[in-house]
């Protein structure tokens, strides 16, 4: 268990209890699994983008908004990038800490209780800035906060970004998807290092569609 507090946020209680379920059960884990880092594709597509951009890793400042188990911030971290996450979720940050402090990454990486919402991120602040299936649960918020992320790249930064989009079961409250061609209109003159999208099936009776992205902002 953990003695900081969950931060209150825009999504429902109990999506919110349905994530801590699973962080709780990581509390557990051995440190052979937490050093596991299992990350998304366009996560690894990402360090795909900094490799062949030849990125300056050591001064590349990374923000991963929603950073969960922390796995995707300690990937980044573990390739040289320095990672700020952000979390609303004590249990999911105390893991982060638990696996940052077994890689060594504490000069790296670090992780922070807090929203993703509502706080000014600033112009121009971050190289790169990274949410992996969460800004679609800021609803009325989705749209203007994925405008000021963008805004808070700097040029020649990437943002890195996987969402659903129908089909998904129906939510209440309706989840704000952004569409493909949202997406693709307010990322107008960025490079796509890669734009997917598939439908994957979770379990019998429960297709989900998801897109990914990771974008270069023009210099
Ligand atoms: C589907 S999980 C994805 C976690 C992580 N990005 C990943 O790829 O493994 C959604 C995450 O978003 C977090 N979350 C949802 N709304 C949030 C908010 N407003 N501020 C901070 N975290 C939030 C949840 O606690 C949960 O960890």
């Amino acid at each position: 268990m953990t003695d900081q507090e969950n931060i209150k946020v825009a999504a429902p209680e109990k999506w919110m209890d349905g994530w801590d379920n699973i962080y709780k059960q990581m509390l557990d884990a051995s440190d052979a699994d937490l050093r596991e880092l299992e990350v998304s594709r366009p996560v690894r597509q990402f360090a795909h983008a900094l490799n062949v951009s030849e990125a300056d890793l050591a001064n590349h400042h990374i923000l991963e908004l929603a950073s969960g188990d922390g796995s995707t911030a300690c990937y980044l971290g573990h390739l040289g990038c320095k990672v700020e996450g952000v979390e609303a979720l004590a249990n999911a940050v105390t893991i982060a800490n638990r696996r940052i402090r077994m890689l060594d990454l504490q000069d790296k990486v670090s992780v922070r209780l807090g929203d993703i919402d509502g706080w000014d991120l600033g112009i121009e602040t971050y190289d790169s800035i990274v949410i992996i299936q969460s800004l679609q649960y800021l609803f009325d918020r989705t749209i203007p906060r994925l405008e000021e992320i963008l805004a808070a790249i700097r040029p020649g930064g990437f943002f890195v970004y996987s969402g659903n989009i129908l089909p998904h079961f129906v939510t209440e409250p309706p989840i704000r998807f952004i569409t493909r061609s949202e997406l693709i209109s307010h990322l107008d003159g960025w490079t796509l290092h890669c734009f997917g999208g598939d439908e994957s099936i979770i379990k019998p009776g429960d297709l989900r569609g998801y897109i990914w992205t990771v974008a270069r902002k023009p210099k």
